[in-house]
């Protein structure tokens, strides 16, 4: 079996991850002082509780609970230096838990939409994964996750902002996250359809247990074509979609994250099933601030021992990863 010290060991990849989502209370309240915003009139305690979500009983009341913590907490993200004290701070833990190489996604809407330029979202995150590089060694990259619960014609005018950063390789890909319900993949062909023109590597949410789920992530392979699905799990539900991503070869990067209340990681039998079937499925933490599994290097031993998985297990998961990565040419071969 996998202990401890032999997930610590593992060179590990993650890309499921929002970068809004790694504030905790506590980084919260840190900008909150320094943007002289409303929340800085709070107690840590107080933060504390805006994060106890979920446990309702519906996927979809659930998710929504946990974006209303996640969108009411991206406020506080306001300056350059802001993006890039918080891409530093996780870069930070990834280097001390070993975490080689990372995907971060951010959502440039719930900045824009609040006046909050393009270009200070992105600089300061970029410089941060230079910083992180250079200080660190370790490697990273940037998604641009539409909301899906905007409007196309929003999503569309972000691409236009952003053309200048992915025309520089600034950003690598493009994903859709936020409130999945009323906001199938198919919403958003043409948008992915000038995303790959442009360039993007493609991904897409397909949340845990929401509604049509299976039709989602049909449409996202069929309609969008994606090369990966965030979360992804409900395809173990039919047999056709399984043997489509297997041979597809796509990468589904599932988070076993549990929240405050779950007292152990959340979706293991099921990933467990996902390895089985020969899929490339990853572990990933997605928002680590907001949940109680945190961090990746923290989350994964408790993942290893609850689902009692052995080392070749948990190597799967990681070299998964590394697989289903954004890196072309030599650099992988560093890995
Ligand atoms: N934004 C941050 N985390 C998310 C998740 N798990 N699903 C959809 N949108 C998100
Ligand atoms: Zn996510």
């Amino acid at each position: 079996l996998a202990d401890a010290a032999f997930c610590a060991a593992l060179p590990k990849a993650e890309l499921h991850l929002h970068i809004e989502g790694t504030l905790t209370p506590a980084q919260k309240l840190a900008l909150a002082r320094r943007n002289r915003h409303a929340m800085a009139s709070m107690t840590l305690e107080q933060i504390e509780q805006t994060h106890h979500f979920g446990g309702s009983g519906s996927p979809e009341v659930d998710l929504k609970q946990m974006l209303d913590c996640y969108y009411g907490g991206i406020e506080l993200l306001s300056t350059r230096s802001d993006f890039f004290d918080t891409a530093l701070a996780y870069l930070d833990q990834c280097h001390r838990e070993g975490v080689r190489y990372a995907e971060i996604s951010f959502d440039p809407q719930a900045h824009t939409s609040r006046g909050v330029p393009m270009a200070d979202v992105v600089v300061g995150l970029y410089e941060a994964l230079q910083y992180g590089r250079a200080t660190w060694g370790v490697q990273a990259q940037l998604i641009l996750c539409i909301n899906r619960d905007r409007s196309v014609d929003s999503a569309l005018a972000t691409l236009d902002e952003a053309a200048p950063y992915r025309e520089c390789g600034w950003i690598v890909g493009l994903g859709l996250d936020s409130n999945e319900a009323g906001n199938p993949p198919s919403k958003f062909v043409e948008v992915y359809r000038r995303a790959r023109e442009q360039g993007y590597r493609l991904t897409a949410h397909c949340d845990v247990d929401q509604v049509d789920s299976v039709k989602h992530i049909w449409q996202c392979i069929e309609l969008l074509g994606v090369e990966r699905i965030d979360h992804g799990i409900n395809c173990l539900e039919d047999p056709d979609l399984i043997e489509q991503l297997r041979q597809r070869g796509t990468c589904l990067t599932a988070c076993p994250t549990w929240r405050l209340r779950d007292p152990q990681p959340r979706r293991v039998e099921r990933i467990r099933a996902m390895l089985q079937h020969g899929l490339r499925v990853t572990i990933n933490s997605d928002d680590p601030g907001l949940l109680a599994s945190g961090t990746l290097g923290r989350m994964l031993p408790r993942v290893a021992a609850h689902g009692r998985f052995t080392r070749a297990e948990m190597a799967q998961f990681c070299r998964n990863a590394f697989q289903g990565a954004w890196i072309d040419g030599p650099t992988q071969a560093a890995y």
